[in-house]
C-alpha cells in the first residue's frame, strides 16, 4: 500500500513558516506583504476560493485586498483598476479569478498585470523565464506539487516523469520545472497513443488532465510517486455529490509507492504557494532578503522552495 502524501499537513507547515518570515519583515523593515484578489461575477466555485485566500492571507500576517466586481463590468475598467493596482506600493500581489465573464479577454488581463506582481505567474514572461530556467514567478500548483515530490523523493534528476495534460496553468510548467530537476519528461494529452503504456514507464505521475479517475492503478508503476491534480465533483448513485481526482486512487494505492490524494493533496499546497510568492515578491520588489530560519533543519521547505525557484539546470 502506498504512502499518502498529506498535502494538508504539508501546507499547513509552509504557511506556519510564511507567517514566521512575514513577521520578521514586518519587525526589521516595516514591510507587509500584500495580495490584490479580483473577482468579477458571482460565480460560486471562484467565490469559495476568493474567500479561502482572503483569509489564509490574513493569517499569514499579510494584507489582504479583495476587489469584488459586477459581472457586467467592462474590459477597460477591469484594466484601470490592474493599472491601479500596478501602481500601489503597497500591493506586491495580484490576483485575477479565473475564469473571467465571456465579454473580457482573459490573456489581455492576465498580460496587464505587472510581471513583478503576478504572483499566479501566468504573464507570458514569467512564462518565457520558467521555459528558459530563470528567476520568475512560478505557478502555485506546479509549484506546490514539486514541493510534495522534492519533500518525498529527494533529488528528481533522471527521474522519468510523466505529465498528463497540457494545460498553459498546470501541465506545460510542472513539465518545465520537472525538465529543470533533470527528469526525462513526457507530455501526455487527448492525442497521446497507448497512454497507459507510457504511464507504466514512469517513476514520476502527474494527472492533470480534468477527467475524473481517469488514471487506473494498472497504469502506474510498482513504486511510482503519483500526484494529482484533479479535482472533479461527481454524483453518488444517491444523488449526493462528492470530490475524487484524475486518478483511481483505490487501485493505484495499491500498486504506487506514494500518492496525494483528492481532497487533501494538491490543492491545499495551491494558495500556500500564492502565499510563498506573495511573500517572495516583496521581498524583491523591497530589496530585502527572504528571512532564513534559525535552528530550523537546513533544508526547511521555504528553502527547498527557494532553490527550487533560482537553480539552474
Ligand atoms: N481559477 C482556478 N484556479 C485559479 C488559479 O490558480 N488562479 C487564478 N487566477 N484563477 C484560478
Amino acid at each position: 500500500m502506498a504512502t499518502i502524501i498529506d498535502g494538508k499537513a504539508f501546507s499547513a507547515n509552509l504557511r506556519g513558516e510564511i507567517a514566521r518570515k512575514v513577521e520578521i519583515i514586518k519587525q526589521n523593515h516595516s514591510l507587509t506583504p500584500g495580495l490584490a484578489v479580483v473577482l468579477v461575477g458571482e460565480d460560486p466555485a471562484s467565490q469559495v476560493y476568493v474567500r479561502s485566500k482572503g483569509k489564509q492571507t490574513v493569517e499569514a500576517g499579510m494584507n489582504s485586498y479583495e476587489h469584488k466586481l459586477d459581472v457586467s463590468t467592462s474590459q477597460d475598467d477591469l484594466l484601470a483598476l490592474i493599472d491601479q493596482l500596478n501602481n500601489d506600493p503597497d500591493v506586491h500581489g495580484i490576483l485575477v479569478q479565473l475564469p473571467l465573464p465571456d465579454h473580457i479577454d482573459e490573456e489581455a488581463v492576465i498580460n496587464s498585470i505587472s510581471v513583478d506582481k503576478d504572483v499566479d505567474g501566468f504573464h507570458l514572461s514569467n512564462v518565457g523565464r520558467l521555459s528558459i530556467g530563470a528567476d520568475g514567478i512560478v505557478p502555485c500548483t506546479p509549484l506546490g506539487s514539486l514541493m510534495m515530490l522534492k519533500d518525498h523523493l529527494g533529488d528528481l534528476s533522471g527521474m522519468k516523469a510523466i505529465v498528463v495534460g497540457r494545460s498553459n496553468i498546470v501541465g506545460k510548467p510542472m513539465a518545465a520545472l520537472l525538465l529543470k530537476e533533470s527528469c526525462t519528461v513526457t507530455i501526455a494529452h487527448s492525442r497521446t497513443r497507448d497512454l497507459p503504456g507510457e504511464c507504466r514507464q514512469a517513476d514520476i505521475v502527474i494527472a492533470a488532465v480534468g477527467r475524473p479517475e481517469m488514471v487506473k492503478g494498472d497504469w502506474i508503476k510498482p513504486g511510482a510517486t503519483v500526484i494529482d491534480v484533479g479535482i472533479n465533483r461527481i454524483e453518488n448513485e444517491d444523488g449526493t455529490t462528492r470530490l475524487v481526482g484524475d486518478v483511481e486512487f483505490g487501485s493505484a494505492a495499491e500498486v504506487a509507492g506514494a500518492i496525494t490524494p483528492v481532497p487533501g493533496g494538491v490543492g491545499p499546497m495551491t494558495i500556500a504557494c500564492l502565499l510563498h510568492n506573495t511573500l517572495q515578491q516583496a521581498c524583491r520588489l523591497n530589496h530585502v532578503e527572504i528571512p532564513v530560519e534559525r535552528g530550523l533543519h537546513q533544508s526547511s521547505l521555504f528553502e527547498v522552495v527557494s532553490v527550487i525557484i533560482s537553480s539552474h539546470v
